[in-house]
């Protein structure tokens, strides 16, 4: 069959490289797709539409016969792709506009968790300065700080503050409803609890009632070592999480996953694709931090090549309801490491279009696999394209061998100002 993969990241290069080692795939397209995926050759190949033109997607799928398109970014299930591709009878991995909200609306995922009793923090709602300041006051008053403040909307991960004090509180608040710094993201914001523990993230497919679920991955959100300095879209990833034990991962099904996809459907917003529960977890009791309606970057460079099963027989057994019989089995005991290489002043301003080498041993090393992030092949040469710019991920036996791969791997890609955290999953160790 045909396959559309629709998105530019590692994230998106990561799930060409496994689509097309499937044998049910003959055909993969990538749309826009990056320098890597430019690369792969093959039956792999890019199509110059951006995520965002949905009718420039629908019609390419209808005139090319791809049978089955994949989503990887969350801006296009805002819009509707899912929508659009299945009113037009078309097989689509990701969830409807409304079930989307899970991520796209942080007041609708509040509100839902609320309502179907799924532990996250304690929260309050404004869509005003005013009334938001007032909640501040209070909390000063009673001590109740770090607060944290959050945008409704879609930010790209940057629409979290974390407030100390009231000072800081209330120059968020400014931020948001007078600078208007996230624009209309942030006509209604969250202010919630601060949640003490160790952050990790749990993804599945599921077809609206059934499941399966990959490994539980740890990212690394900020831009220096030690999770000091910038957040990030994330800097590096590893899995398994060890902090996700059987008995946690138990409750998480239990307490979370289940009522989540019960409570979707019971609400006629049944929630299908990929969903990914970000974790905090304090003393073995998980709570919900967040939804994303799709798989993480970089989380995907390591729980995908963890998958030992047909990835593509997976992603078609959610449309017919095999998905519980579908083989999706993990690489049992190994590990995998992701690190991110990126371009000097990222996750600020950053230079775009320079030289990048990839070392011809990287190709030989064992277990090793170089995404493509912010790449594009110009003339034949690969140069940088964003913030972003390479993937790197290896697998071992174990997690301090996966991360020595993968450094290992990392030395041999150069370009000028490129920036890596050293400590990739230095955590679990
Ligand atoms: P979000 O976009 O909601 O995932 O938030 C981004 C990051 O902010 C998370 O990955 C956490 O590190 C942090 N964060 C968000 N909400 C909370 C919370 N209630 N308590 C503590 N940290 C939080
Ligand atoms: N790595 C965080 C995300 O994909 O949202």
């Amino acid at each position: 069959m045909k396959v559309l993969i629709i998105g530019s990241g590692a994230r998106e290069h990561a799930m060409a490289l496994a689509v097309s080692a499937s044998p049910l795939a003959d055909e993969v397209f990538v749309a826009p797709g990056n320098g890597g995926t430019a690369m792969m050759g093959g039956n792999v190949s890019n199509v110059p539409l951006k995520s965002s033109d949905l009718e420039g997607l629908l019609h390419f799928v209808e005139k090319s016969g791809v049978e089955l398109t994949v989503v990887g970014p969350e801006h296009p299930l805002e819009l509707g792709i899912v929508d659009l591709f299945r009113s037009a009878g078309r097989h689509v991995v990701g969830p409807s506009k409304a079930a989307a909200r899970l991520e796209s609306s942080k007041a609708f995922a509040k509100e839902f968790m609320q309502r179907n009793a799924i532990p996250t923090a304690a929260y309050h709602h404004f869509t005003d300065i005013s009334s938001a300041d007032a909640y501040i006051e209070k909390a000063h008053s009673s001590g109740s700080f770090p607060l944290v403040i959050k945008a409704s909307g879609l930010c790209a991960g940057k629409g979290v503050f974390i407030a100390g004090d009231r000072e800081e509180a209330l120059a968020a608040t400014r931020d948001l409803f007078e600078e208007r710094i996230f624009g209309d993201a942030a006509d209604e914001v969250i202010i919630e609890h601060f949640l003490k523990g160790e952050e990790a993230s749990v993804f599945l497919l599921t077809d609206g009632t059934n499941y399966r679920l990959f490994l539980p991955a740890q990212d690394h959100k900020r831009i220096g070592d030690g999770d000091t300095g910038k957040n990030t879209g994330g800097m590096g990833a590893y899995a398994p999480a060890p902090l996700v034990t059987p008995e946690v991962m138990r409750k998480v099904e239990e307490r979370i996953i289940r009522p989540t996809l019960y409570g979707m459907a019971e609400e006629g917003n049944r929630y299908t694709g990929f969903l990914y529960v970000g974790l905090m977890i304090d003393n073995g009791e998980p709570y919900v931090v967040e939804y994303n309606a799709r798989l993480g970057d970089p989380e995907t460079q390591v729980v995908l090549p963890l998958l030992n099963s047909d990835f593509v027989a997976a992603l078609s057994a959610s449309f017919d309801g095999s998905l519980p019989e579908v083989p999706f089995e993990m690489h049992s005991g190994k590990s995998a490491a992701t690190v991110v290489i990126a371009s000097g002043g990222y996750p600020d301003h950053y230079e775009t279009g320079l030289p990048v080498t990839v070392g011809d041993e990287v190709a030989s090393m064992p277990e090793c696999m170089v995404y493509h992030a912010g790449t594009s092949l110009v003339d034949g040469r690969l140069v940088t394209a964003g913030g972003r710019v390479f993937s790197v991920t290896a697998l071992g036996e174990t997690l301090p061998e996966s991360i020595e791969r993968a450094y290992r791997a990392v030395g041999k890609i150069v370009f000028e100002g490129a920036y890596c955290r050293k400590d990739i999953g230095a955590k679990a160790l």
